[in-house]
């Protein structure tokens, strides 16, 4: 009897929960109906979510969980594959797209759509040389960061050193008697590259400085902080820690204006130069608070990125021997017919690793970390018939299009030979983004990848301590994979 009561209880409770998430849901559509007026009919379909937090609670556990893709699978089999969805995340209303067309019209489109990161992470993450200035600044800003980054002829340049980091770390790796963390170990290549572009190889303590910073910063895992500035809070403390990096690198930009001005250069100029020489649109040079921001943003948006790819492409790699093989096959083609006085990888070496590039595409479609980019309509936009109203964010989910078995058949199969000759149609695949914000970092990041695949596949073997666990396809929480980096040959 007494158990009979105890089910009724739970039914009861369960009930009246699903009825007040329903109403409750509801109502909060309903607010933001009367809010666009007589344009609600064109509104697409999707959830508000509840006032206030919108969808954020689900959102977040998708992320954190690496099942970030049910996210979209429950918007497309509850609403159909409209393409355009209506949600509420961060705080604000919002839409997804995540079709290649949809998600091109608004990375191309910059009079109607201007950049918007949720204020959490432009705070954390951002540049505000990259967001808060005029669309004409942003491109000469660009135009200066890109110089030296984006394009063969100039990423040439930094082959040599690249190569040397990578030998370098694996020599060092593979010296080491205990299992590393994958992640946190490879995460120190594309660190010391970017610093190296912008800073040259002086100041190395400094560097070591930098980089334990940055590290603190991770630890807090701000990504998922609520945005909370309160002491206790994850975002505060990792506002805190942001704040010990700038002033540290605003130390490091004032010493190298000093040392500019007083002469003791020498000949060839590192990022950190270019941007002292620069001169905005009204003649005005760039504050040293502006560089400083410049690298920051710089660092976060190319280093924990190109590490992951690297990491992904790596594991996919131990776990794919058929692949293994024939990527191996590929690199020791290439240093045979190498004539025997070159010692070092040529650029022209790196262009034909065409099955390696491929690899490295599948890697990134898979498990980009830049799942989606945001933008904010700036206007009420029509869109496939569906209206974005003024002031709503945009989510440019270009994860939904790499993971969508009509452009990518069994999109969960890690499946380099996709790549063969394979056209892929506009906006089908797009981990840089596109338009006028298309990453300047891609060259660099990619060659990284590539140059330490090369060593990687023709000199050591993996040993993972826990060969059975299999790395999603989509993880924000990095595995924390220990492993052996096993030397093969000299
Ligand atoms: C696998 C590695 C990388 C991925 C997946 C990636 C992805 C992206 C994406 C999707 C965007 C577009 C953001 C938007 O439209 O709002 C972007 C922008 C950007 N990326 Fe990357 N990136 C990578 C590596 C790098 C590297 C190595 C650097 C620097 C050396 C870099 C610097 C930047 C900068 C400065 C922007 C802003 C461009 C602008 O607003 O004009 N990225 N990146």
């Amino acid at each position: 009897m007494e158990l009979h009561w105890v089910w009724m209880s739970v039914a009861t409770l369960l009930a009246s929960y699903v009825l007040v998430n329903k109403f409750v849901r509801r109502l909060n559509g309903w607010y933001y109906d009367l809010k666009v007026g007589n344009k609600k009919t064109l509104l697409p379909p999707g959830d508000m979510g509840w006032p206030l937090i919108g969808n954020i609670i689900p959102f977040i556990k998708d992320l954190s969980s690496g099942q970030l893709d049910s996210f979209i699978n429950k918007l497309v089999s509850k609403y159909g594959r409209s393409g355009i969805y209506k949600t509420h995340l961060f705080g604000k209303p919002s839409m997804i797209v995540c079709t290649p067309e949809m998600c091109r019209r608004v990375l191309s489109d910059d009079e109607n759509f201007k950049v918007a990161y949720p204020k959490s992470i432009s705070e954390l993450f951002g540049s505000k040389a990259f967001t808060e200035v005029s669309s004409a600044e942003h491109k000469r800003i660009r135009r200066v960061i890109s110089a030296p980054i984006l394009g063969h002829n100039m990423l040439a340049l930094y082959l040599a050193r690249i190569e040397e980091i990578v030998v370098d770390s694996l020599e060092e790796l593979s010296s080491m008697k205990h299992p590393v963390e994958v992640f946190t170990e490879l995460e120190k290549i594309p660190f010391k590259v970017i610093t190296h572009v912008f800073l040259g190889s002086h100041n190395q303590p400094i560097v070591a400085k930098i980089k334990g910073l940055f590290r603190e910063f991770s630890d807090c895992n701000p990504l998922f902080s609520i945005g909370v500035n309160l002491p206790g809070f994850t975002y505060h403390r990792a506002l805190q820690v942001r704040k010990k990096l700038f002033e540290l690198v605003i130390s490091i930009v004032g010493e190298r204006r000093l040392m500019t001005k007083n002469g003791q250069l020498e000949d060839k100029k590192d990022l950190i130069d270019i941007l002292l020489e620069h001169e905005r649109e009204n003649g005005d040079k760039l504050k040293d608070e502006d560089i400083a921001d410049v690298f920051i943003g710089l660092i976060f948006a190319g280093h924990e990125s190109t590490a992951t790819g690297l990491m992904w492409s790596l594991m996919y790699l131990t776990q794919h021997p058929e692949v293994f093989k024939k990527a191996k096959k590929e690199q020791e083609e290439i240093v045979k017919a190498r004539p025997s006085s070159q010692k070092h990888l040529s650029h022209s070496e790196v262009k034909q690793m065409v099955y390696l590039s491929q690899v490295i595409n599948e890697a990134l479609r898979l498990t980009n970390i830049a799942f989606s980019v945001f933008r904010e309509a700036t206007t009420d936009v029509n869109i496939n018939g569906y209206i974005i109203p003024k002031g709503w964010k945009v989510l440019v989910w270009s994860r939904a299009i790499h993971m969508n078995p009509e452009y990518y058949p069994n999109p969960k199969e890690f499946n380099p030979s996709r790549w063969d000759d394979y056209n892929a149609k506009a906006g089908t695949f797009l981990p840089f983004g596109a338009g006028s914000r298309l990453c300047p970092g891609k060259d660099i990041s990619n060659l990284q990848t590539s140059v330490f695949l090369h060593y990687f596949l023709l000199n050591y073997r993996l040993e993972r301590m826990n060969p059975e666990y299999r790395v999603p396809n989509f993880s924000y929480s990095y595995p924390k994979d220990l492993a052996k980096f096993i030397k093969i040959s000299a």
